[in-house]
This record gives C-alpha cells, sequence and structure tokens, in this order.
C-alpha cells in the first residue's frame, strides 16, 4: 500500500484567501518612503535615464509630491539635494539657503505633520570632489573633521523642520556627534535613522547620475566591505549605543542576511532601503519584456519585508501604496 503523505504543505496554499490568510508579512503604505531629489535652478521635472520613471524635481514640485505622499498613506519622504555649486568642505549641506535645507523647510510646511520630513545628512552631494567627507591634506577622507560639519548640518536640517535625519556618510561617531549637537541645541526631538550598515556598492550607479556625482574612486574606506556580514551586525550595534533612534541596511536585496541579522538584535526599529540598482535593474528587465515588473517589484519589497524591514525607501513608493489601497 502507498504511504501516503500525513504532512501536507499544500495545504494551505490551495486557495487565495487561505494564502491571505496565513501570509506571515505583508506590506503596509505606512511602511514605505520615498526618495526625491530636489535640484537647485531648474523649473521643470528632468527625468533620470537610469531610472526610469524618477525625476529630479524643481523646489516648486515639493509640496505637490508631498500631497501625494499623504495620499498615498506613505510614512515619509526623503529628501535628497543637488546643488548647483560645490565645493572642498560641502559649504551648501551647512548653508539654510542650501537646496537641500530649502526644500525640507518647503515640505515641513507642506507636510504639516501629515507625514515625516527626512533628509539625507552626507556631504557627497555638496562636495566637489564628490566624498562624503572632507578631504585631508594627503587626500584621504578625513574622519574627524567631517564629524564637525555633520554636527553642523544636523542642526540645519533640524532648523529647517526635518523630522528624521538619514546619516548616510558612513563616518565612525556620526550618530553620537550629531546627537550630541542636536542635544546640545535642545533638539533632542529629532530622530536619527542611521545608515548602520552601508555597503560600498555597484548597486547605488543610477543614484550617482540622480545627484550627478563628481566621484572619481570609490568609497571603500569608509562604506563596508561586501563580504562582511559580522561587521554589519557591529555597525548597528554602535550606532545604537551612540543613541540612533533607528537603524538601516543599505542596499536591500543583496544584503537580506545582514538585514535579517540586524532585525535579529536591535532593540530600536530596522529599516532598509532598495537603493537605485535595484530599481533600475528590475525596471529595465520589466522594459525588456523578461520579467513581470509589478509582481517583481512586489517580490523584492515582500523579500526586503520577511528578511525583517520594519520600513523601507523604495523608489516606488507611492506606486506600491496605490496598488496596495486598492486591495492588490
Ligand atoms: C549618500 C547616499 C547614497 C545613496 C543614498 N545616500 C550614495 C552613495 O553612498 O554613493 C544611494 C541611494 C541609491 O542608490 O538609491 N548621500
Amino acid at each position: 500500500m502507498t504511504a501516503y503523505p500525513v504532512r501536507r504543505l499544500r495545504r494551505l496554499r490551495q486557495n487565495p484567501v487561505l494564502r491571505r490568510l496565513v501570509a506571515e508579512s505583508d506590506l503596509t503604505p505606512r511602511r514605505l518612503v520615498l526618495p526625491v531629489f530636489v535640484k537647485e535652478g531648474i523649473d521643470a521635472a528632468q527625468p533620470i535615464a537610469s531610472m526610469p520613471g524618477v525625476a529630479q524635481h524643481p523646489l516648486e514640485a515639493v509640496p505637490v509630491l508631498v500631497e501625494q505622499a499623504v495620499s498615498a498613506g506613505i510614512g515619509g519622504i526623503m529628501l535628497f539635494g543637488v546643488p548647483e555649486v560645490r565645493d572642498a568642505v560641502g559649504s551648501g549641506a551647512t548653508d539654510p539657503a542650501g537646496i537641500l535645507n530649502r526644500a525640507i523647510a518647503v515640505a515641513a510646511r507642506a507636510a504639516a505633520g501629515r507625514i515625516t520630513v527626512q533628509a539625507d545628512l552626507c556631504l557627497d552631494e555638496f562636495t566637489d570632489h564628490g566624498h562624503c567627507g572632507v578631504l585631508a591634506a594627503d587626500g584621504s577622507v578625513d574622519n574627524d573633521a567631517t564629524l564637525e560639519i555633520y554636527a553642523r548640518m544636523a542642526l540645519a536640517q533640524a532648523d529647517a523642520g526635518a523630522d528624521i535625519l538619514g546619516l548616510s556618510g558612513m563616518m565612525d561617531g556620526q550618530v553620537a556627534a550629531c546627537r550630541a549637537a542636536l542635544d546640545a541645541a535642545g533638539r533632542s526631538d529629532v530622530v536619527i535613522l542611521a545608515y548602520s550598515a552601508k555597503y560600498a556598492s555597484a548597486f547605488y550607479g543610477p543614484f550617482r547620475d540622480a545627484v550627478e556625482s563628481t566621484l572619481t574612486g570609490d568609497r571603500r574606506t569608509y562604506q563596508l566591505d561586501a563580504a562582511n556580514g559580522r561587521e554589519g551586525r557591529n555597525e548597528a550595534l554602535a550606532d545604537i549605543d551612540e543613541g540612533a533612534d533607528i537603524v538601516m541596511v543599505k542596499p536591500a536585496g543583496p544584503y537580506l542576511d545582514v538585514l535579517a541579522d540586524v532585525a535579529g538584535v536591535s532593540s530600536v526599529p530596522v529599516w532598509a532601503y532598495q537603493v537605485s540598482g535595484e530599481y533600475a535593474m528590475i525596471e529595465l528587465a520589466a522594459a525588456a519584456g523578461v520579467i513581470d515588473r509589478e509582481r517583481a517589484i512586489g517580490e523584492s519589497l515582500i523579500g526586503i519585508r520577511r528578511a525583517g524591514a520594519e520600513a523601507i525607501l523604495t523608489y516606488w513608493a507611492i506606486e506600491v501604496a496605490g496598488w496596495l489601497n486598492e486591495g492588490r
């Protein structure tokens, strides 16, 4: 007699209502954050060639984007600035009239507490050499000199009205430096999102077009080596000790093991950034007809959720929130 299996794992997969009921992970609009590029000196949106569907926006468009984010019910927007002029020390980053600080102010006014306004806290868009910090005489990135600028940048962004500061420069001690500056200025209300485990990645390629990066060389002396998982966890734990309110892993898809590991040990919320290259790969593969676009987007995001991200920065935030709001 045939021995039939007693344990039938297919039982819970037999129809859509059962599958929906037993799904372990799900996406919700509130968990999605939209990165937004604001460029100085333009008066209409400029498409980014390497990121089909994503554009650089003029300052005037920011209230419109905020309204879209509010109606979609997403968790917030993450602002990046693209300045007209750059210099060796990234002066535009600390100047209240710099494009990013102005964008924060416009966004904060428009949002009026309905979504969080988040800002990238890093020098790479503001330096003429494109590094995330200032350079020492020998051309290396000077960690501690950079911390002083980050601290001033944190205050400028807080003054402009940012709710959450996204520390993405990967300098040692950056969370402590910004936390101390904010606390000393009476701004202990400002949330620090630490891009703790930020890997030196080819998947940032399209982003560098989006912010017109001038970088030659790479960021391997400060961003993590793709070979190292334990180091990613150490970075997250160090940032929590320094006062980070939220920690993040970035990129997301190629680093799901690090994300799961950090999610397992973190005492604070853990987020992930689905970066420009992850976006572009799916868009271009779908445009070439080799992949189902919507299913691939959904699967990429649910994978990041399943690995442990509680919120996800993704260029598809508004579109995916729209699907979710329609019950898809
Ligand atoms: C640094 C920063 C980068 C990204 C977000 N913040 C680029 C880098 O480190 O080179 C990448 C985001 C993406 O690729 O979507 N300001």
